[in-house]
């Protein structure tokens, strides 16, 4: 819901209020942000919060001295001192700006993102043109809420009105001023195999940024900061989270005013590298901002995200439907395998009760090793004897769909794609390329590249019986440079080069809509809400030890529903760890996502095929609960020795809990697990343990953790009784 009242705004969502405004000078004010207040106090935030008094100004200065008023958008070179949300550049090389309100419209519904990945449908937008006074650059600033969620989507759009073209040297989707508290940063850091680990720090004064270079959202760090104020734990206390609806090189920054205490939170497109050149009469659209008030602790932020990412981004069609299980061989064969060896896997998978056979890399071009073959999407028929169409034969004998891994956007050195166009790879000519995992990336700035792999997959998908695809990207971008761009929009090359693969997914997933989409990034690396438009569910990690996985998981789940990760039971010792974890465990800690199988069913035991056949069984009766329901993170990995999560149905008449115990520790067996987020009026019978109990009590008293040994796992049903 938005309300007007003289050019001051207040937006609802279902537990918060974000109020703005726009003061005597024309800046847009943030007047408040937090706890859902109503329309009637509008006047009064605005009169409590006025153009702070700094006593140094007087009237006549405080037209231009904007240092510390909580405008909603930074400007620079005009007396704010904060980093600026935008920095446009002039014909006469004048950097300075400041941008005033021009008029405003309120609709129904979202904005149009064009070429972005973007929250769907629904929803009250309001749209506030700001004008530069120094150029001739407009920006409208779009905000939209929706009744029933706990999020507000921001993004800016940049436009050159006048006939002297601009530079955009930072262009940021958003800012917002947070009221005076000592807030800790959260972000979600990580590497390989080690994704969105939750870090806090203290902001302090100045400026916290955290950011990725690497052309991808990165494993090393998620698009994605909260803030939390002193009173946050996981179930109580006050926080703010922002994520983008991006995938590319991003910047969020939070800067502690050293004058009164507030915070400038912002971000969007990282700048360092951006330039972006815009002719007279030509948009830049910056990427959406999910924001988030939570006065429910991190818990209850995650839950407001889970449900925004469901309902309003990720793809509607497949967000709610049962999702195949899926065997993958990678880690059965890597890249050693024939068309034996894959029927092999294939028949004993039939006996599992698994969906879909995935064939993993390996299967295209001269592909034996990570050194050759990218670009080459041909089946290899001297590797696999009958191409595709044999292994697909043999699946659906056995009953099974056939699924199959691409790698669109890279390039070998030595493959025929690199032999005919060596400038569609991303480098520079005379420079040794930096190469990772020996390949290059291609550039996708250049429409005729992505054409071209649209083409290549295309004929793939269309000439065999593929149900699934999973889309890896292995490696990030260096050199920045394409043959293609002049040399004024050189700086415009890494968000060009993510607009290429939204391009080329928003093809492929239209052409092929019964085609199930995985995203993948050499393990979790591009897990963004921008691959989650449409990419319904993403590999969470190359890392699936039961152990590891528990917190890659849980840092996961801060901001992503527990439906868009997938996660595999896989086999042991852990090829990445060497750790070995009871069979068990690692079927309980995959049942928190979109499961499924990475190992050879040939090679199982007896005892582990009917454990898988049971696991699979088991997993069918909760993944409703994966799919909508709530989720309450009651132990954390981080810091205690059992990691335990709980799905609640939303109507809160089932429950599903997963839980490890790490170490052997005498002591930690009197230890009590409080259940939060059950119905407390509610009475809930556990069937493992044959009891009841109320809602109230099982949070309240708790029940004893199990008494397990290293890295046992277990895992719990409730419902209610009546
Ligand atoms: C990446 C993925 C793996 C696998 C390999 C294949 O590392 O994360 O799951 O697909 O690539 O090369």
């Amino acid at each position: 819901m938005i309300i007007e009242q003289n050019k001051a705004f207040l937006l609802n969502g279902n537990n918060f209020t974000y109020a703005i405004r726009v003061n005597a000078l024309g800046d847009l004010q943030t007047v408040y942000y937090g706890e859902k207040l109503s329309a009637t106090d509008l006047d009064f935030m605005q009169k409590s919060v006025a153009d702070p008094c700094i006593p140094a100004l007087n009237e006549l200065n405080r037209e231009t001295y904007t240092d510390g008023l909580s405008n909603e958008f930074g400007s620079f070179g005009r007396g704010d001192y904060r980093e600026p949300t935008a920095l446009v550049v002039r014909k006469d090389g004048a950097q300075m700006s400041s941008f005033r309100y021009v008029s405003h419209k309120i609709f129904k519904g979202v904005p149009e993102v064009k070429g972005l990945p973007h929250a769907r449908s629904g929803g009250d937008t309001l749209s506030v043109t700001l004008k530069d006074e120094f150029s001739d650059v407009e920006v409208t600033l779009n905000y939209t809420v929706w009744d029933e969620l706990g999020v507000i989507v921001r993004n800016a759009e940049y436009k050159n009105t006048g006939k002297d073209p601009v530079s955009l040297k930072k262009a940021f989707s958003f800012a917002v001023t947070l009221p005076e508290r000592d807030y800790g940063v959260l972000r979600l850091y990580g590497n390989w195999a080690k994704e969105r680990s939750p870090q806090v720090t203290p902001l302090g004064y100045g400026t916290v940024r955290v950011q990725s270079l690497r052309g991808s959202s990165s494993h090393c760090m998620n698009p994605f900061m909260g803030l939390l104020a002193e009173n946050c734990s996981e179930d109580a206390g006050e926080c703010y989270g922002v994520q983008l609806v991006y995938s590319g090189s991003f910047a969020l920054t939070a800067e502690k005013n050293p004058a009164n205490g507030t915070v400038r939170l912002q971000g969007g497109v990282n700048d360092t590298g951006f330039e972006w050149y815009l002719e007279g009469g030509e948009t830049f659209v910056a990427p959406q901002a999910a924001l988030c008030y939570s006065s429910e602790g991190l818990g209850g932020m995650s839950r407001a995200y889970a449900d925004f990412l469901r309902e309003r981004v990720i793809n509607p069609d497949r967000v709610f439907a049962r999702r195949p299980i899926v065997i993958n061989n990678w880690e059965a064969t890597y890249f050693d395998f024939g068309y034996e060896k894959l029927c092999e896997i294939i028949d004993a998978a039939s006996e599992l009760g698994v969906d879909t056979f995935v064939l993993d890399d390996g299967w295209f071009g001269k592909r034996d090793s990570d050194t050759s073959g990218l670009g080459d999407w041909v089946v290899n028929e001297k590797k696999l004897k009958g191409g595709l169409n044999a292994v697909i034969a043999r699946c659906k004998e056995k009953g099974l769909k056939f699924g199959l891994w691409f790698e669109p956007e890279m390039v070998s050195e030595d493959s025929d794609l690199y032999r005919a166009h060596p400038d569609w790879a991303m480098h520079k000519a005379g420079t040794v390329p930096v190469r990772m995992r020996n390949q290059l990336i291609l550039d996708f700035s250049r429409k005729e590249v992505v054409d071209s792999v649209f083409g290549a997959v295309s004929k793939v998908l269309s000439s065999h019986e593929i149900s699934y695809v999973k889309w890896d990207m292995n490696r990030t971008m260096t050199e920045f440079f394409s043959a293609a761009l002049p040399a004024v929009r050189m700086g415009e090359i890494a968000h060009r080069y993510i607009l290429g693969v939204y391009d080329l997914a928003e093809r492929l997933t239209a052409a092929f809509p019964k085609v199930f989409f995985e995203g993948c990034a050499g393990g979790g690396a591009r897990f963004d809400a921008g691959m989650l438009y449409y990419f319904a569910q993403f590999w969470t990690s190359d890392d699936t030890d039961a152990y590891e996985r528990t917190k890659i998981q849980w840092g996961t789940s801060v901001c992503y529903p527990v439906s868009a990760m997938s996660c595999h039971v896989s086999a042991c010792p852990n090829h990445q760890t060497r750790r070995t974890t009871p069979f068990a465990t690692r079927g309980a800690i995959a049942s928190l996502g979109a499961t499924g199988y990475e190992l050879d069913p040939s090679k199982l035991t007896e005892e582990e095929k009917k454990e898988t056949k049971a696991q699979i069984e088991a997993y069918k009766r909760i993944s409703e609960l994966v799919l909508k329901g709530d989720l309450y993170r009651l132990s954390s990995p981080f810091t205690e020795n059992y990691f335990c999560e709980m799905l609640v149905s939303k109507d809160k008449t089932t429950a599903y809990l997963v839980g490890e115990r790490f170490h052997g520790d005498p002591n930690d067996y009197m230890r009590i697990l409080r259940l939060n987020g059950l119905d407390d009026r509610k009475t809930y019978r556990i069937e493992e343990l044959g009891f009841t109990a109320s809602g109230k009590a099982l949070r309240t008293v708790g029940v004893p953790f199990p008494r397990l040994s290293d890295f046992g796992g277990w895992t719990w049903h409730l419902t209610e009784v009546k």
